[in-house]
């Protein structure tokens, strides 16, 4: 081996030793991803190949597809900005599912260990799950004849644990929010909208999910806005959103300088890592854009329908807290019984409606209180049992029972949901009303 002196270091002028590599680099994401995703979409064999022939001329670079890593030309960046607009709200954070979104805004109010948070018995399991995940103690409150959650009663499950208020706008429809931040105003509480299943929704004029302190949004492939997995937290509160940051990336690795020292007590904190990716931001950012026009679509249809459909006495429409309002994608009546729901569904599909109920059945739902065992029997992940048995919780805890919330049951039970298309013309409109009036005009 020849020998060298320190001279002979390139650092100090020696000859460098590598000039270059001669081996042909590769991007990492290229062609071959980019066909893959093409392929998800469905392309015929015939299209990829005319789509590989043109994109393998291009010579791009591999792209970063985590946000962090263009801050002008991230995706997932555009979309919060864009969300910001649209909503006119002055923070958006994007995050990986409409789960993470509710506990990254459950911990950017402060919500944690000793706190109660009052849900309502119907709303998917993540909005009560979250509570306990971030340690805190749900407690469940009925639904009224909107489906939403009844303020009488979460006025009357208020103790001094109470923390925060989530009403859920239920399968596209707004909440009695005047109500709720009545309640919450008088009492001192953070409301948290689940806006998870009613985005381009509104309460009197203003976007649902910008009314609260907080408003979480699922954007996954299963929401009216949405693709793959997907969520967001949007408010106007800067302590809100810096917390909600640092919780979604964990220890804070971004608020905006990754390494400045702490602005304020509670900024810094372990966290998780619930950061939406630029594949997803992509995607969704395009499916945000379309969300007002087709909210818009959707009220206009399900108005369409119900202005069409007669009066009967055995069946009722839900009520709405304010029509104008909710999306519209799902029309919902009350049946005088749950058995009579079931049959109306029955017999609305075979007119070629799109229409569903219990009915009276008692398959597992994850929407519906009483099959949440993890919080009526406080299963935890671990046998301690926190946070039902926590030593900082100095209240009284709820008493879960499968029959805690009769009302929500009753109204669960005797629903009958009518899928609303967005893309029916007038016409279309008139001829479901016409099924709803032949079928009710039989059972009704
Ligand atoms: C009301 C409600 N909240 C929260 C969520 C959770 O959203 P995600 O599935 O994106 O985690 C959902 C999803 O179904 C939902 O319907």
């Amino acid at each position: 081996m020849k020998t060298y002196s320190e001279k002979d270091l390139a650092i100090n002028g020696g000859d460098k030793t590598i000039q270059g590599f001669s081996g042909k680099q590769e991007p990492k994401i290229g062609v071959e991803e980019f066909l893959e995703l093409a392929d998800t979409w469905g392309y015929s064999p015939d299209t990829i190949s005319k789509i590989r022939t043109i994109i393998e001329k291009e010579d791009v670079p591999s792209p970063h597809l985590a946000r962090y890593y263009g801050f002008r030309t991230s995706k997932v960046k555009m979309l919060e900005e864009y969300a910001k607009t649209l909503f006119g709200v002055q923070h958006a954070l994007a995050v990986n599912s409409g789960t993470s979104a509710l506990s990254a805004a459950y911990v950017g109010c402060g919500i944690g260990p000793g706190d109660e948070v009052i849900v309502p018995g119907y709303t998917f399991f993540a909005t009560a799950a979250e509570v306990v995940a971030v340690k805190a103690i749900p407690v469940i409150a009925e639904v009224d004849d909107s489906l939403t959650l009844d303020p009488d009663d979460v006025e009357s499950k208020i103790t001094p644990q109470t923390k925060a208020i989530v009403p859920v706008h239920m399968a596209g429809n707004c909440s009695n929010m005047d109500a709720v931040m009545k309640i919450a105003k008088r009492h001192g509480l953070k409301v948290i909208e689940d806006n998870a299943q009613a985005c381009g929704g509104k309460y009197k004029g203003r976007w649902l999910g910008t009314i609260g302190d907080a408003g979480c949004f699922s954007l996954s492939t299963f929401k009216i806005t949405g693709a793959g997995e997907g969520g967001m937290v949007v408010t106007n509160d800067e302590r809100i959103y810096v917390r909600a940051t640092s919780y979604h990336d964990t220890a804070a690795c971004w608020r905006p300088d990754r390494y400045a020292p702490e602005r304020f007590p509670g900024e810094l904190f372990c966290g998780q890592n619930y950061r939406m990716s630029e594949l997803e931001g992509s995607v969704i950012l395009v499916q945000l854009k379309k969300t007002k026009a087709q909210a818009e679509r959707y009220n206009t249809n399900m108005r369409r329908v119900l202005c069409n459909v007669g009066k009967f006495s055995k069946v009722k429409p839900r009520r709405s807290n304010d029509i104008y309002g909710d999306v519209g994608n799902n029309l919902v009546f009350f049946a005088e019984t749950p058995e009579l729901a079931g049959k109306l569904a029955a017999a609305l599909e075979a007119e070629g409606v799109h229409a569903w109920a219990r009915g009276g059945k008692t398959t597992r739902d994850w929407h519906i209180y009483v099959y949440w065992e993890h919080i009526l029997e406080h299963k935890t992940a671990t046998p301690e049992g926190c946070p039902f048995t926590c030593p900082y919780y100095k209240g009284k805890l709820p008493k879960y029972s499968v029959d805690m919330c009769p009302n929500t049951l009753d109204y669960v039970n005797r629903a009958l949901f009518v899928g609303i298309s967005q893309w029916w013309n007038e016409e279309d409109c008139l001829n479901v009303a016409k099924a709803l009036n032949k079928v009710f005009s039989v059972y009704c």
